[in-house]
């Protein structure tokens, strides 16, 4: 399958994920392009707000995720509703909320998603997929899945911190996957009336550069009208604030997207460039290790499958980490072992009686 796959991805809640996907999805389909939404959040928010009522589906996409291949009953074609001219949906479930706990062989199950759409048979030139506000199994799936992601950014409570997470979790797709995708900040719920809006945007321009779409979307009422119809904006008001706004992200992204290739054959792959300065490198040699995580005031001391570094050949161990300016305090486990950074002299003594190893992003 040729398509492009376009994910909206944010942990954070109620930033406009699946406003934005319903109403790309609409946009790009009303530029006579076929396309497919996938809803990939238990919620079914985007299945609900295109008229589709998911407790009366007998299948879903959480079918398709959960069969074996080879035990297959569902493929994706089973079970996509067509909305409009030119959009259909696979629609969710409420059982998507308990796939995380089906799959024990991670890895594997990571690219779920990606193996489903390279089989799919209908000739779509774009999947939109919107994401639930977590970054678990499904989210991984969506990144791996995808040559675009976008992060919406609502403008009124816009904060760095989840971004820097998400970003990390981007990397280490590449790391472990080798798949990079492109990555754009939308703007939501713009209202350039508000000094604090303002003061967003040129905070958002700071982290992300040039990946940020100019043609953000405004605050508007109509927005809850189409959702309460279950309709696309573009079929509820198509001369609506939000409609208009919406085509015209829409245009923008899919100019980008066709100058992204083109990039890519140019830079040799190099595509998501972050700030230099905020990029953390850790690194840690040992061979014998079978598992390394990295812990410290950016994860919350937590060990996790997203604090887990990768091992190189050579037997070293890596992890990028992108941080926001400030100090951090971290250590190494090494097979359950809590150990210093030895690459770095910055110690300083904690509450434990102990060291920790520190870093300062300036
Ligand atoms: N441009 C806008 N103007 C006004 N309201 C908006 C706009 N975009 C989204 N909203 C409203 O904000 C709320 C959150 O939007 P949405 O559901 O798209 O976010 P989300 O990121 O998908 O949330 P979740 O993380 O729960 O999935 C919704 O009630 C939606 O109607
Ligand atoms: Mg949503």
């Amino acid at each position: 399958m040729a398509a492009t796959v376009i994910s909206f991805i944010n942990q954070k809640g109620g930033c406009g994920k699946t406003t934005s996907a319903i109403n790309l999805a609409a946009s790009i389909a009303s530029l006579g392009k076929k396309t497919l939404l996938i809803d990939l959040d238990p919620q079914a928010h985007a299945t609900c707000g295109l008229g589709v009522r998911s407790d009366k589906l007998e299948n879903s996409i959480y079918n398709v995720l959960t069969e074996q291949p080879e035990r297959r009953k569902h493929f994706l074609e089973d079970v996509i509703v067509p909305i409009q001219d030119n959009l259909d949906l696979a629609p969710s479930h409420l059982l998507l909320s308990t796939i995380e706990q089906e799959f024990t062989n991670k890895d594997e199950s990571v690219s779920k998603l990606y193996k489903l759409l390279l089989t799919l048979s209908f000739p779509y030139q774009y999947v939109v997929v919107d994401c639930p506000p977590s970054l678990g199994f499904l989210t991984f799936n969506a990144l791996r899945a995808s040559q675009t992601v976008i992060v919406p950014l609502e403008l009124g409570t816009f904060s760095l911190m989840g971004v820097s997470k998400l970003l990390s979790m981007i990397e280490l797709i590449r790391v472990k996957l080798q798949h990079t995708p492109h990555v754009y900040a939308l703007p939501t719920m713009v209202d350039l009336r508000t000094k604090f809006s303002k003061h967003m945007l040129e905070e958002i321009a700071g982290a992300f550069g040039q990946h940020i779409l100019k043609n953000g979307v405004r605050q508007t009422i109509s927005i809850r009208e189409s959702q309460a119809k279950g309709q696309a904006l573009l079929q509820y008001n198509p001369v609506s604030r939000g409609a208009l706004d919406y085509l015209a992200a829409t245009r923008e992204l899919l100019e980008r997207i066709a100058g992204d290739t083109q990039t890519d054959l140019q830079t040799n792959g190099v595509r998501f460039e972050l700030p230099s300065n905020r990029i953390k490198d850790f690194v840690l040699k040992a061979g014998d290790a079978r598992e390394v995580h990295l812990v410290g005031d950016f994860n919350s001391w937590r060990v996790s499958p997203e604090s887990l570094l990768w091992r190189t050949e050579e037997g070293v161990w890596q992890k990028r980490v992108f941080l926001d300016p400030g100090k951090y305090r971290y250590k190494f486990v090494v097979d359950g072992q809590w150990t210093t950074d030895p690459f770095n002299d910055h110690l300083e003594p904690n509450p434990y009686g102990g060291l920790d190893s520190v870093v300062e992003i300036d």
